[in-house]
Formats: structure tokens, sequence, C-alpha cells
């Protein structure tokens, strides 16, 4: 696969199984064009045009440029993606053992297809929390990039209605087989007066090279061990673990980095927790998005006052991805609003505002596609259905800046491969590119 901007999405989906890896390597990469990493808690000074980025929680981070003339004068472009995904979390303290066969036991994270995490090799990745020889708490990275273990499915002899539809127990059925001896009972017994340790807190204190006992806390999740996949007869289809929103990520990245500075603010947004509904630190229905323009705006020499005006000039796009049509299921959708595969990034309304867009950021986004030769499909749910939702509304609601909701059309959103189109991809690239350098161009 020739294509440089796909082999550069692919590397990073490939080395961003969590939230916190796809954060870890976002910040790398800006890193590596210069961006000056910004800690919450110190005093900044900020130089118009320069690239800067702040982590929150590991797992989100907003990149962003002064503009080279005042937010009051010239406002925002903000892009938003989210970082997280739906995936099985690890239950780290306990191993259930029965007849020598060792499973993990999960939590489900947001809306996965559950089907699709059977009999397939799991990697395991995440953050641990360690003590430190001082009494500190240090966090650690974990990605295993290798299968360590499967959640069988039942033969299909001793469930013959299995093909008929079937719902999984996470509780019972849905630990991952991570070992088995062969003998009976094989389990190791406790230590007296100690809390059970399973042997995955052996295997990632492998990993890591750290006593197990150090590690005191972990948000470690059962992912993909399978890479991202061109296929397709040209290669315009991309098949993989968290495209849903690494795409969009990934999108906003390259657009961002491409874009020279521009007189308004440039901000790109990469929050965590989309897929449980936003609601915590590093999410989208946090305050920090706008916490950080207040920050910028101040830091530029805009007063209170001033920075409500540039937040009423300012323009922002949510970009996650879109239901594509699907031909084996067209009952499923409205023909005239289900958008197609490498038929170019799709705008999605909602009458309820499941999505952020107005008649006035839909229009915004069909003279951005226009200005950069790209198509624009639309998308909206059946009348009778009602769609997902994305961070557009959220970040809407908290900073009141006109959003429009955008998205790669993408085939079997939540499972644990998705599909969708290469060309889509480069097209969200050259939009998002224009958005972050036309001025945000709100109407009075
Ligand atoms: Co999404």
């Amino acid at each position: 696969m020739n294509d440089p901007i796909i082999r550069r999405l692919c590397d990073l989906v490939d080395a961003s199984p969590t939230a916190f890896h796809a954060v870890d390597n976002m910040a790398a990469a800006l890193e590596a064009r210069g961006g000056l990493c910004l800690d919450e808690r110190s005093a900044w000074h900020l130089e118009p045009g320069r690239l800067y980025f702040v982590r929150r929680s590991l797992s989100a981070l907003i990149a962003f440029r002064p503009g080279l003339r005042p937010p009051v004068e010239e406002g925002f472009v903000l892009a938003g993606a989210h970082t997280d995904s739906p995936a099985l979390k690890l239950r780290f303290e306990k191993t259930v053992a029965a007849r020598g066969m060792q499973r993990s036991p999960v939590e489900v994270y947001g809306g996965p297809i559950v089907s699709t995490w059977l009999d397939r090799p799991l990697s395991l990745a995440g953050r641990v929390a360690l003590r430190t020889g001082d009494g500190r708490v240090e966090n650690r990275l974990v990605n295993f990039s290798r299968p360590v273990g499967v959640i069988p499915n039942l033969a299909i002899h001793l469930n013959r209605d299995l093909n008929k539809g079937f719902e999984y127990n996470v509780q019972t059925q849905l630990p991952v087989l991570i070992g088995s001896s062969g003998m009976e009972g094989g389990a190791s017994a406790d230590e007296p007066g100690k809390a059970p340790r399973s042997p995955i807190a052996a295997l990632v204190a492998g990993e890591l090279g750290v006593e197990e006992a150090a590690i005191l806390g972990a948000d470690l999740y059962f992912v993909d061990a399978q890479k991202t996949l061109v296929i397709g007869k040209e290669g315009e289809l991309i098949n993989g673990y968290r495209l849903d929103d690494l795409l969009g990520c990934h999108a906003i990245l390259e657009a961002f980095l491409k874009a020279e500075p521009s007189l308004h603010g440039q901000v790109a947004c990469f929050l965590d927790n989309e897929e449980i509904g936003s609601r915590s630190s590093q999410g989208a229905d946090s305050s920090f998005t706008r916490d950080l323009l207040g920050r910028i705006a101040a830091l530029q020499g805009t007063t209170s006052e001033g920075f409500y005006r540039a937040l009423a000039s300012s323009f922002s796009l949510s970009v996650d991805v879109a239901q594509a049509w699907h031909p084996a299921y067209a009952d499923k959708y409205d023909e005239s609003y289900a958008p197609l595969l490498n038929g170019g990034p799709a705008v999605k309304v909602n009458a309820n505002l499941r999505y952020a867009t107005d008649a006035e950021a839909e229009a915004r986004f069909r003279i951005l596609c226009e200005e950069s030769g790209r198509p624009c499909q639309k998308f909206m749910s059946r009348a009778d259905m009602s769609p997902g939702s994305t961070i557009g509304p959220m970040s809407n609601a908290l900073t009141g800046i006109r959003t429009v909701d955008i998205g790669h059309p993408l085939l079997s959103m939540h499972s644990i491969r998705e599909t969708g189109g290469t060309r889509d991809h480069e097209a969200m690239i050259d939009v998002l590119t224009r958005a972050f350098t036309a001025s945000p161009g709100i109407a009075p």
C-alpha cells in the first residue's frame, strides 16, 4: 500500500489500541513537528502561530496554535474527535479458574458488537498505576501487541440455534481464556492473608519489568491483536479496530499539522469517553475545551467580554464516523440520506440534535467541501429511528460555538473490525485543512 497518508493512518491505528496510546502517539507526532507540551498547572506564555498541546488524564489532548490576531477579533476554528472505542475492560484482580482453565473476567465498555470479540486472538493494552519507591504513583502504558487470550464460542453442536441469534452473558460467558494447564485443579492457592492476585498481574508485571505488588491500579482492555488492513479490489477499503474514531483523530491531526498559522486560533480536540456519554474530566461534557479557549484568549490580551465575543465568532467541526449504506440491510436506511463508502465526507443532521448541525453549520461545511473540490454527502437516520450521538452537541452546548457534525462513512460500527473507505479519509483531511485555514465565517 503506497499512499503515505493511509500508511500513517494504519500506523497510528496499529499503535493505538486504547485512548491512552492514541494520545501518546499524537503527542509524539506533535512534538516531532515542534509542538510544545504545556502543563495545566504551570503558567503559560504563548506566541501567536506557534504549536502547543495540553494533555488531560492521559487519554485526552488538545493541540492549538494561537491566532496571529487576538481571539476577540478573529475567533477560533476547532475540530474535535474522540479517542475511545468500545472494548472489553479487564477486571484485573481476579481470575476465574475451573479444571485448570484460567479466564480473566471483563466488563463491557461502551456498546460493542460483542459477538465480534469472540474466537479472535485478543491482545491486552492500557495503563497501570504503580507505586514508586518514594510512595508516589507513576502511570505506565502497556501494550502487549501480541495475542494473550481468546473468548471461545460454544461449539455449534452444543447450541444448534447459535446462528439464530444469541445473547452473551458478560459475567459468565465473556471472561477471556488466558491459559489451560490440562490438569484438574491447577489454580495456584492464594497466599494466606493476601489479596488474591491474578495470573494477569504477573503477566503485566513481567511485561513492564516491575514487581507484581507495585501495580496498585489498572485500566486494561482486551483489544484486537490483528493489524489494520487495506483491502478491496483497488485497495479502496480499510478494515481495522477503533476506526471509530481514530479516522477522525488522524484526519484532524493531519489537517492541523498541514494547515499554516492563520489570523484566528486553530484548535484540535481529542477527547475521551464519547462511547459512554462523554461525562468525565477528559470528555466532551467537561470544562476542558472551554477552559483552554478561555486561557488562550486571556493570554492573548482578550478581556472576559472579549472572550464571549470570540466564542460567538468561532466555528467547530465535530468529526466522527457516519453509518454508511449497507447493501444487505437497505431497509435500515433512508436511501436519500445514506452515505456511500468513498462517496466523500458526510454532514450529519438530526431534528432532535443528536448531531449539533444546524442549517448555517451545514451551509458552512458545504462551502468548505466545495472550496476543497471534495463531494459532500448527507446522513440522516430513517425518520422512525434515532441515530447515535457524538461530541458535537455537548461541546456546542458548553461553548456556544456554532458546530457541524461530520464523519467518514463507516460499515459495522462498533465491531472489533470496522470497514471504511480510504478515499473518504483523504477527502476529509483536505476539507479539514481548508476549515483550519479559512476564517470561521460565522453569519451575523
Ligand atoms: Co464515534
